[in-house]
């Protein structure tokens, strides 16, 4: 069959490598892709933004699956959009990815349905006064969360009342993620060690793949600001066969339960943010697709037909025996541009990247062909990603930084520790 991907970063350079194992596979067009994709299938220039655009490639080029990876597109109904011209999709509705876009509507459906979760109050723009309020009765710290799509930034933690209150000023007065920061989510701290897990569903059976740990702050020990993740390790210990059976019951099964009864059916990945609080597993955020960096260091970890189990989900018909976990582990080290989150310099030559490397593969992600040289293009460049057949994070850690080590271009930087968590 012909496959399209959506997406140009290192989640989705992870899915086509795996999606190009599969038996099943005729050709595979990555929309746009970057260079690290272009050895597994054809980029095709079109901006993910142009639903039509894409609708009309996928029928000229008879592509009979399209699996979307980031959430804007799904919230803007690129799935909806594709299901009403008879195409699979592997992504929810928009309907359903507003379990990603509409954090109060997430909120709330766990509150109705008794999924865990962090207490939590809704406000509006125009109930600034009742936010105030509420921050003048809450136990510090809280954390204040734009309700819509804010690129992974949108959450602050806010120590004392007075940074509660300049927070929701921030975000209603002046604008700090836009129209998603109008309504916002005030939420109780919850402590704890984070995982990510992914179930893949058709939107009522499901399969949880390999769970994983993300390192979402820029600095070792987890410090400095929040990132879109600077690393991820698989399969992550803190997650017991028996805490398992507790996240599929009580979290992942409820969660598609309610949303079906909402009459928003989820097909696709819903990934679900925890946290291992002293009360047990509770939702910190669901998103509506695969996580990243997270896919990197999970889909190696998959024996089988991956394209099999995600076209049977966007068939309506999970086929859960298509892939099994390997018994692996998996570290993958985010190598980004110096002055990431922030602002960072981009186009220096990227050095290293035809080294051959033993149990390493290179995702790419914020990269760009320039003269048949690779070059800086982003803030997370490359995710250098380590996977060997057994269990041991030890060796896939140190595999994964022997090969960070033979890579370079001007102003790299990456953490030292991920993966310490698991191994200490
Ligand atoms: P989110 O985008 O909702 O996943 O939030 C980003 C990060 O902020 C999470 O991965 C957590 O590290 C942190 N965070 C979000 N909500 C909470 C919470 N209620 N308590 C503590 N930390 C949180
Ligand atoms: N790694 C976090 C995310 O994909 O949202």
């Amino acid at each position: 069959m012909n496959v399209a991907v959506i997406g140009a970063g290192g989640r989705e350079h992870a899915l086509s490598y795996k999606i190009a194992q599969s038996p099943q596979l005729d050709s595979l067009y990555i929309i746009p892709g970057n260079p690290g994709t272009e050895s597994l299938g054809k980029n095709i220039a079109i901006d993910i933004s142009q639903k039509n655009e894409i609708l009309n490639f996928c029928k000229s080029n008879n592509v009979k699956l399209v699996i979307v990876g980031p959430e804007q597109p799904l919230v803007d109904g690129l799935s909806d959009l594709l299901r009403a011209n008879d195409i699979f999709v592997f992504g929810p509705s928009s309907k359903a990815a507003e379990i990603e876009g509409d954090k109060s509507f997430a909120k709330n459906l766990m509150k109705k349905y008794g999924i865990p979760t962090a207490s939590f109050e809704v406000f509006k723009k125009s109930d600034k006064k009742a936010a105030f309020d509420y921050l003048h009765s809450s136990i510090f710290p809280v954390v204040i969360k734009a309700s819509g799509l804010a690129a992974g930034k949108g959450v602050i933690i806010c120590k004392n009342f007075d940074e509660g209150i300049k927070t929701v000023d921030d975000f209603f007065e002046h604008n700090r993620f836009g129209e998603s920061g109008h309504t916002i989510v005030i939420e109780e701290f919850m402590e704890g060690e984070e995982a990510s897990i992914f179930a893949v569903t058709d939107g009522e059976d499901f399969i949880i793949l390999p769970p994983a740990q993300d390192h979402k702050r820029i600095g070792d020990g987890d410090t400095g600001p929040n990132t879109g993740g600077m690393g991820a390790y698989a399969p992550a210990p803190i997650v017991t066969t028996k805490i398992l059976t507790i996240i599929e019951e009580k979290i992942i099964s409820k969660t598609l339960d309610a949303l079906q009864n909402e009459g928003k059916k989820f097909i696709g990945c819903l990934y679900c943010g925890l946290m291992f609080t002293d009360e047990g597993p509770k939702v910190v955020e669901f998103n509506c697709r695969f996580g990243d960096p997270e896919t990197q260091c999970v889909l190696p970890l998959l024996e089988g037909d991956f394209l099999k189990l995600l076209f049977s989900s966007a068939g309506g018909s999970i086929e859960k025996d298509s892939i099994h976990y390997n018994g692996g582990s998996s570290v993958c080290v985010v190598a980004a541009s110096q002055g990431y989150p922030n602002k960072y310099e981009k186009g220096f030559e990227i050095k290293g990247l035809d080294s051959v490397f033993d149990n390493v593969y290179i995702f790419h992600a914020g990269t760009k062909k320039k003269e048949n040289k690779i070059i800086t293009n982003g803030g997370r460049v490359l995710g250098i990603t380590s996977f060997i057949s057994n269990n041991n994070l030890t060796i896939a850690k140190q595999k994964a930084y022997d090969a960070c080590n033979r890579i370079y271009f001007n102003g790299i930087i990456f953490r030292n520790d991920i993966a310490d968590r698991a191994i200490k």
